[in-house]
């Protein structure tokens, strides 16, 4: 039976260790998420790293069968690969680049020669395990150059490749020294996906300055090949999150939720430890609020979960101090006696508390300086079953191209956030219900179900188109 390989940098499990033992947790982060609810059809298998160095070959052959029976297949990174390939070119490089924040990237040979070993790695991997007829998809940043490594040795295999993070402009990403390898890496793929028409209009551009290509409408003609780009929104498993409101621990959650904030309105804010996500100047605009609104003192409160992330790169480890420092700040110029301004938490949590959080928010308010899309907003607009709740949107989140009927906000521009929570905690129920149902329809229709079955059914047509070209 033909099976879809999906590939990614990580697993949607984890291995974490404590005193010599291992467990697995489920992955953060959109594409984890996302895609983690529809990997199990079929004989489909996915291959990633579990995230952890494993060097012991019996923890490894131990690991590698306990991951077999989830139809995930590991592959393990040593130290040096975890430095320079994934801390060092996916996220001091690639991931500064493409999501506009070039002064922090780094541009070192160690990294490339790391981040152009592992995809190889990678594609031993995949070697072992593809068949004839089976698909292969590929996601991310951090494997870039894996679809023209396998399209080298499988002219005729199908091969898809979506990308989860922003596609910068030309101007940007002509920054990387190895942009000609990177975009000749991509176009070994017979399908190439993005978030929004801004990406693919990116990639096209830069494909067509970069290298000596043709491209014509959405087609670049490669090495006597049609390489198809298109864009394709990513969705979440929107009856996952309606439904779980029915949940016993969502519903124990919830109780405790409102025992503990009867009189407060709650601004609901959570993303990865990420300085895309536009931490600091969410919490600027907060502090303004209640500095230029004295009127809410005692009444709103910003409930925000950070989840760890990258904290052995540099630029993550000083952005948490930061949050540290403006937290504290904040608490301690506003603080009353029973009332706490800023509720925060550094640490991930269960699906079914984030549900409770979803249901309970008055609030959410998500405000990425860049984002390929932010599933967390969608995942509140799903929670919404009531129709009720106000999403603040970045208009540089991919999430915004489709959710009009957000309160849309420029992150840079703090006045216009603090404005927009107030507006948000004033808004009449009859609008709340208007808008969040025109956002719901969207949702639920453009689900994770959805997106899959177009991806999949464009990449069958493209392969098909390429065979006959042969
Ligand atoms: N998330 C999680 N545990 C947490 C908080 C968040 O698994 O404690 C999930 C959240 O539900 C969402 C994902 O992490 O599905 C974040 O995806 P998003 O697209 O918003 O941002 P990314 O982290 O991919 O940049
Ligand atoms: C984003 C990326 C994913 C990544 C996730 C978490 O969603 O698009 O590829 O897995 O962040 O980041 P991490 O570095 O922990 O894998």
């Amino acid at each position: 039976m033909r099976k879809t390989i999906i590939v990614s940098n990580r697993l949607p499990v984890k291995i974490t260790e404590k005193g010599g033992e291992f467990t697995l947790q489920p992955s953060e982060g959109g594409l984890a998420t996302g895609l983690g609810s529809i990997y199990r059809e079929g004989n489909n298998i996915w291959l990633g790293w579990p995230g952890l160095e494993i060097s012991e070959p019996k923890q490894q052959e131990k690991i590698t069968k306990q991951l077999r029976q989830m139809n995930l297949v590991p592959v393990f990174l040593t130290q040096d690969e975890i430095n320079n390939y994934y801390e060092g070119f996916s996220n001091e490089t690639l991931w500064p680049v493409f999501h506009y924040m070039a002064v922090y990237a780094r541009y070192e040979q160690s990294y490339w020669d790391a981040y152009y070993q592992v995809n190889k790695k990678f594609r031993d991997s995949v070697m072992q395990v593809v068949e004839q007829g089976d698909t292969i998809w590929i996601h991310d940043y951090h494997l870039l150059l894996l679809p023209g490594m396998l399209r080298a040795e499988m002219p005729e295999i199908s091969i898809g490749f979506f990308n989860h993070i922003p596609f910068p402009s030309y101007e940007l990403f002509r920054l990387i020294p190895w942009r000609a390898e990177l975009i000749e890496g991509m176009l070994g793929a017979d399908l190439l996906g993005f978030h929004t028409f801004d990406d693919t209009r990116h990639f096209l551009n830069a494909a067509s300055r970069i290298l000596p290509v043709n491209t014509s409408s959405n087609v670049v003609s490669y090495n006597d090949r049609a390489v198809v780009v298109e864009t394709f929104p990513m969705g979440i498993d929107f009856d996952k999150y309606s439904s779980l409101a029915k949940d016993p621990a969502v519903k124990l959650h919830l109780q405790n939720l409102r025992e503990n904030f009867q009189q407060e309105k709650i601004v609901l804010s959570i993303d990865r430890l990420d300085y895309s996500k536009g931490i600091l100047q969410r919490l600027q605009a907060f502090e303004m609020l209640l500095q230029m609104y004295p009127e809410y003192v005692d009444k709103v409160v910003l409930y925000m979960i950070v989840v760890p992330s990258r904290d052995t790169v540099p630029q993550y480890k000083e952005l948490r101090d930061e949050i540290d420092k403006q937290v504290g700040n904040i608490n301690a110029r506003f603080r009353t006696l029973g009332w706490h301004p800023v509720q925060y938490f550094y640490r991930s949590f269960p699906v079914q508390v984030l549900s409770a959080l979803y249901n309970f928010a008055d609030i959410c308010l998500v405000t990425p300086m860049r984002d390929g899309m932010n599933l967390v907003t969608k995942e509140y607009v799903a929670s919404r079953n009531n129709n009720d709740g106000v999403l603040i949107l970045s208009e540089m989140a991919g999430a915004s191209k489709e959710l009009s009927d957000a309160i849309i906000v420029n992150p840079n521009n703090i006045g216009a956030i603090t404005q927009a929570i107030v507006d948000a905690l004033n808004m009449p129920l009859p609008e709340q219900q208007r808008r969040m149902k025109q956002m719901r329809q969207i949702v639920s229709k453009f689900n994770i179900h959805h997106w899959v079955k177009l991806f999949m059914t464009r990449l069958q047509e493209v392969n098909g188109m390429q065979q006959d070209m042969l």
